[in-house]
């Protein structure tokens, strides 16, 4: 298995050096080492209102997070309401293809401007209330009867923007107006090896919201560790997974898991790889709440927004390379989209509500992170780093 290694080939796909060189450290099951780092974290860390709202203000308040996917708001002249965060923003993609965010409120008397949560098709937003009107870029450009408001300048009450920028296949906001968010170390590599699979052009087959009873990070940390995979997914997806120890890499805070399937065998990097991710599954963590996960037909995206101690709103994503085009791949997709809500809603979001559910009685104070959740460790920390008061 040694014989072809880093170099010797070139990365397929249109995958990354970075992303081949992990794929290519994979061994068989039997050369893996035994991962023994272990961590630990007090309870408080999930339960605690301080520490959320720590977490809120030091970290969610100061990096960008991601809005949603470019892919779910592709045409120009497009208009999104999206209030996962408790925040309500409005993104927006202007006639030139710039997606923008902004706070969802008129600069009128505050009402919402746009509703719903899909994307709507319009030149201009205008307010259901008074119907001052707005263009793509924010700027107010309507006031019917404006004479009635003679101190007010149309160009002083533009809609209130947010930071944002595109990589990855995201729509990434700064939440907090007030602030610019520091974009982190290594968000350019996480872009660039998501982008390799295609992220920025793909189409959303499916969307769906949990409203889970839980603290974010118990929601994020099984798609951290495949040490549950055998085990509390043993009557669904357990068949398809060894209990291997990943590849992980850390890249800034974010973080990227590549492992192979079961009976993954190396030699297949060397001949041609038609579909990479029947062999290999790749997860990353986009720093600080976002998660990815391949599979050979469809790419799972998660944004989980925190919106208390112990609640968190989950916005999954569906991406496949196109809209189906046969009753076949729509037959496939949708089976796939069913069994997503089964593995991820019924078996992960349900470990991590009964968690918060079981810790609340306040005999346990400590959980404990093994070898095979190894990278839960380094995800406390980056979190950590960020606050005042950790
Ligand atoms: S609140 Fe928007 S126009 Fe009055
Ligand atoms: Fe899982």
């Amino acid at each position: 298995m040694e014989a072809k290694r880093v170099g010797e080939q070139k990365p397929p796909m249109g995958l990354t050096e970075s992303q081949w060189t992990a794929i290519q450290s994979i061994r068989p099951l039997e050369d893996m080492p035994i991962p023994t780092d272990e961590a630990q974290r007090p309870v408080s860390v999930y339960l605690s209102d301080e520490r959320y709202k720590s977490e809120w203000q030091d970290l969610f308040g100061k990096v960008p997070v991601v809005a949603t996917m470019s892919a779910y708001l592709p045409e120009p002249g497009t208009s999104l309401a999206q209030d996962c965060y408790g925040v309500p923003l409005l993104i927006t993609r202007d006639r030139e293809g710039i997606a923008r965010a902004f706070i969802n409120a008129c600069r009128h008397r505050g009402s919402k401007l746009v509703e719903g949560n899909e994307p709507v098709k319009s030149g201009r937003i205008s307010c259901p209330y008074h119907a001052w009107t707005y263009a793509m870029d924010g700027k107010l450009v309507g006031i019917p009867r404006q004479e009635t408001f003679p101190s007010l300048k149309k160009c002083d009450l533009g809609l209130v923007a947010l930071e944002t920028f595109e990589g990855g296949g995201f729509i990434w906001v700064g939440l907090n107006h007030k602030e610019k968010p520091q974009k982190l170390e290594g968000t350019d590599q996480v872009c660039a090896d998501l982008e390799a699979f295609g992220m920025n052009n793909m189409h959303v087959y499916g969307r769906r919201y949990y409203d889970l009873p839980t603290n974010w990070k118990f929601v994020i940390e099984p798609f951290l560790e495949g040490y549950h995979v055998q085990r509390l997914h043993s009557e669904s997806i357990a068949k398809l997974f060894d209990d291997v120890p990943s590849v992980y890499d850390q890249i800034g805070h974010h973080q990227r898991q590549v492992s192979g399937k079961a009976n993954f065998d190396p030699a297949v990097l060397d001949g041609d790889i038609d579909n990479l991710h029947r062999h290999i599954t790749h997860a990353y963590l986009a720093f600080p709440n976002t998660i990815v996960v391949t599979s050979p037909y469809y790419i799972s995206v998660m944004v989980l927004c925190p919106r208390a101690a112990n609640r968190t709103v989950v916005d999954y994503y569906m991406l496949v390379k196109s809209k189906p085009d046969s009753e076949k791949a729509e037959a496939l997709y949708a089976k796939s989209f069913k069994l997503i809500d089964e593995v991820f809603g019924g078996e992960d979001f349900r470990a991590a509500t009964i968690q918060q559910e079981a810790l609340h009685a306040g005999g346990v104070e400590t959980v404990y992170f093994g070898g095979l959740e190894r990278m839960i460790g380094p995800f406390h920390d980056s979190v950590e780093s960020f606050l005042d008061k950790p």
